[in-house]
């Protein structure tokens, strides 16, 4: 399965996102399995889908986890990670599935993360209930997946039609414009990326990438949960792991464990 979401941007896709900070959103993960998974972090098999670059992963071998996999959708994403994986020495292993064929990637996981909202690329039900299915049977007995999505209440309410963003290196720059439609019936968002990409003052890449996405509401995502197979072991704001969730709250993680 390819995608053409993601192919051009992953080239842009590291320093677009290089003040986000995967350090804490790293520990904020840890913080969880260790509540909900009784392994040392050194014992834990562990599973990014949606993975990306693999920034989660490379933060949580720092903090001592070592049996580390990724997946993504997008062969351009993956094949970033698997540089940063060599130049880094780190034996993380990377694989090319997308979440729907998820169940081809070998081997079973004490957890299983999906982080920044990737499972609101699933735009359809059946999509996402197949990859909580997936996700099930990648599980080991009482294993946990820990994710987090864009809530409905809050997308409606607050997103923005236009934003841009601009990020800079010691050598390049890259300005984004994103247009956001939403379609309340459909519960979609299209998101429409310009990217202009600099060295110097020089103007030497421009691609558009429209990027579909499904928001979800928590009682839909539980309900998808439990026909796959899950139990809830924790909802939160997403890096406020004690608050409790109010309709506003853009990004709700979730810990589910298999039941
Ligand atoms: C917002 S990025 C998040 C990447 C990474 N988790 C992070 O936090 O940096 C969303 C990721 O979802 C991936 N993706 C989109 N649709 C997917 C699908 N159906 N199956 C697997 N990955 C998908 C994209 O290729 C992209 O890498």
């Amino acid at each position: 399965m390819s995608t053409q979401q993601f192919d051009t941007y992953a080239k842009f896709y590291n320093l677009l996102y290089k003040d986000k900070d995967y350090t804490k959103e790293a520990e904020y993960v840890h913080q969880l399995i260790s509540k909900h998974c009784q392994k040392d972090r050194s014992a834990v098999s562990l599973l990014d889908l949606a993975c990306g670059t693999g920034k989660h992963l490379f933060e949580l071998s720092a903090l001592g986890y070592e049996n580390l996999h990724g997946s993504d959708i997008a062969k351009p994403m993956i094949d970033v990670a698997v540089e940063q994986s060599g130049q880094s020495g780190k034996d993380i292993k990377f694989h090319n599935y997308s979440f729907q064929e998820a169940h081809n990637i070998p081997g079973k996981y004490d957890v299983v993360i999906s982080m920044f909202s990737a499972v609101n690329y699933l735009t359809s039900f059946e999509d996402q209930l197949k990859t909580f299915k997936n996700i099930h049977g990648l599980l080991a007995e009482g294993g946990i997946l820990l994710f987090d999505f864009w809530n409905g209440n809050a997308v409606t309410r607050d997103y923005s039609p236009v934003k841009v963003l601009r990020k800079k290196d010691q050598s390049a720059e890259i300005v984004r414009v994103s247009t956001t439609e939403i379609d309340l019936i459909k519960q979609s968002a299209a998101v429409k990326f310009n990217c202009q990409y600099f060295e110097g003052s020089q103007r030497v890449d421009e691609f558009e990438e429209v990027h579909h996405l499904h928001y979800y509401y928590f009682s839909e995502m539980f309900n998808l949960l439990k026909i796959a197979g899950f139990s809830l072991v924790h909802v939160s704001p997403f890096l406020e792991p004690d608050q409790p969730v109010t309709p506003f709250v853009w990004n709700i993680s979730i810990v589910a464990q298999k039941s």
